[in-house]
């Protein structure tokens, strides 16, 4: 595609895809749902609605029937059906490379928010990898739910991009710039550098055109760029994200269900386990957005 929708200099590209992407965009988070027989093997109709919810929204749940089976094999199994592969084994994650989100009580884990029943801000996931291990897609499977709360709040992040576009386009091309947000290295046990700082934009595009977001709205560990423009673009983005916006789905996945996403901006409540509902989840990243739901794919006759 030789034109891009996320161009600044290109308005008028800009404005169709926007008109597009917002018409009959879901107003509610049922629009979003889809029942599904076996998340395992998808029948045909089952993940075309899902693909299309993808397109639309960047993000679908499917509601299965498959209960607290804590079988690994179903987010594998819809991972490979929306063909991506390349799965981000981040250094707490399973051998399996699949991240089992519980409470723990021990071990370096427990000291990691999402391994705690705490509540996490506003972020897109992996946002503190290298500019080349960005994830681009996201999933959740939900085994158990806790026994109270959990729920999560989820943000297109192309819906933010527009209101921080109409706002002013300038703060998108602040939020461009390579020295934007530096998150700080993470040391290990012995005081050496785990991982070391990465620097990059908030927004930038993939190779095929694609919008990707790079974001923590948390304060500590998160250095921006030190500059009365930075502060502005991200005062507003706070604002947008903090502001109840009709665009917030917010989702309790009961046992059985799952998100399917482009890594779109989430959020969690904090929750309370019970010793009937211990909340597990499973989490898994990919290098890869979700097959078929890219700009040039959805937007071609642009
Ligand atoms: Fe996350």
């Amino acid at each position: 595609m030789d034109i891009n929708p996320f161009d600044l200099d290109d308005n008028e590209t800009y404005l169709r895809w926007r008109e597009s992407k917002l018409k009959d965009y879901p107003t509610k988070f049922d629009n979003l749902l889809v029942e599904v027989n076996n998340p395992r093997k998808l029948r045909q109709r089952e993940f075309d609605a899902l693909q299309q919810r993808c397109r639309k929204a960047n993000m679908a749940v499917y509601v299965g029937k498959t209960g607290d089976d804590p079988d690994p094999e179903i987010p594998f199994a819809i991972a490979r059906q929306f063909g991506v592969s390349g799965l981000n084994k981040n250094w707490l994650a399973d051998e399996n490379a699949l991240s089992s989100l519980t409470v723990r009580e021990n071990g370096v884990r427990q000291h990691y928010i999402p391994y705690t029943n705490q509540a996490i801000n506003w972020h897109t996931d992996g946002y503190y990898n290298s500019p080349e291990k960005q994830i681009r897609s996201m999933m959740l499977h939900s085994v158990q739910k806790a026994g109270s709360g959990g729920e999560n709040s989820l943000f297109d992040h192309e819906i933010v991009y527009i209101l921080l576009r109409e706002a002013d386009p300038e703060h998108i091309r602040i939020l461009m710039r390579p020295d934007a947000l530096s998150i700080p290295p993470r040391l290990g046990e012995y005081g050496e550098v785990a991982r070391k700082t990465e620097t990059g934009p908030v927004f930038s595009l993939s190779a095929a055109g694609d919008l990707h977001m790079r974001y923590t709205i948390r304060k500590k560990n998160v250095v921006w760029a030190d500059n009365p423009e930075t502060k502005s673009a991200v005062k507003l983005l706070n604002q947008i994200l903090t502001g109840d916006s009709d665009f917030v789905f917010q989702i309790l996945l009961e046992p059985g269900m799952g998100l399917i996403s482009n890594n779109v901006l989430h959020n969690r409540n904090a929750f309370v386990d019970n010793e009937k509902n211990s909340r597990h989840f499973f989490r898994s990243r990919y290098f890869e957005r979700l097959r078929g739901t890219g700009v040039s794919e959805v937007y071609f006759s642009l």
